[in-house]
């Protein structure tokens, strides 16, 4: 497939036009010894996935892409990637979509555009020897051209939040751009500035919402984000430290 995409240095592209899932791709390079920075790009998905087990809705026109990184350092630490992926998309989106309209990190990684999702991140990996990853995956989803019309969280694309004509090529360029530069801050500064920017658009923040877990859900304030990357919600006089949810707005 012939494909104009401005990489940073150090990223290589692998592109095709229809594959079962980026992620899975991603899988078959990293167990073929793929280096970190292998970017799979796929114009269409036949099974594509989302968060939770869910379905990707993945016809062309929109992204999907899988960055494969190779982490040297303890798990817990590489999955602080995950809020560098998502710092990256919502600057891409908010940059491809253009000042009029409030593009947003929703906890763990999804972006918003106008309260609605436009992008969400499906991060993978697998134990290696000595402590840390054999492979981490980050794969993207970007809505540019089109959206899924019912689904439980309201979905909106780049196309109908009035950004101009965008190219796949060009959305990839810029989240693979940011992500780049979120990547080498995170490695040479740590968690702590990641943090910082991601709180600085984060959705909701200090708003009421509602927090469905496996087993529960949960109303109370989003009153931050711990330094693993953990939503602290506070529930009445309880502060509870959330590690994986899915975060609505609260029922009025
Ligand atoms: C979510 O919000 O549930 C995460 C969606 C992640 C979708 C992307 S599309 C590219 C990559 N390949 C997949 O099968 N999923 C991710």
């Amino acid at each position: 497939m012939s494909a104009h995409v401005q990489l940073p240095s150090g990223y290589t592209l692998s592109a095709c036009d229809t594959i079962d899932s980026t992620n899975e791709q991603a899988k078959r390079l990293a167990a073929e010894g793929a280096p970190q920075g292998t970017v799979v790009w796929a114009r269409r998905q036949t099974a594509g996935r989302g968060r939770r087990g869910r379905a990707w809705i993945s016809e062309p026109g929109n992204l999907y892409a899988s960055v494969l990184l190779r982490p040297r350092c303890p798990p817990a630490q590489a999955l602080q990637i995950s809020f560098v992926a998502a710092n990256a998309m919502t600057a891409a989106a908010a940059e491809l979509i253009g000042p009029r309209v409030l593009v947003k990190a929703k906890w763990p990684n999804d972006v918003l555009a106008g309260g609605r999702k436009v992008a969400g991140i499906l991060l993978e990996s697998s134990p290696g020897a000595s402590g840390s990853l054999a492979w981490l995956i980050a794969g993207i989803g970007l809505n540019i051209a089109h959206h899924p019309p019912a689904t439980e969280y309201p979905a909106t694309s780049l196309a109908a939040e009035g950004a101009g004509a965008v190219t796949v090529e060009a959305a990839l360029g810029a989240v693979l751009r940011h992500f780049a530069l979120g990547l080498d801050l995170w490695q040479k500064a740590g968690f702590e500035p990641v943090r910082q920017i991601w709180l600085s658009h984060a959705a909701a923040l200090g708003e009421r919402i509602t927090v469905r877990l496996f087993n529960e859900t949960l109303e109370g304030t989003f009153a931050g984000l711990d330094e693993a990357g953990a939503l602290i919600l506070q529930t009445g006089a309880e502060r509870r430290r959330i590690t994986a949810g899915d975060v609505f707005p609260a029922a009025a």
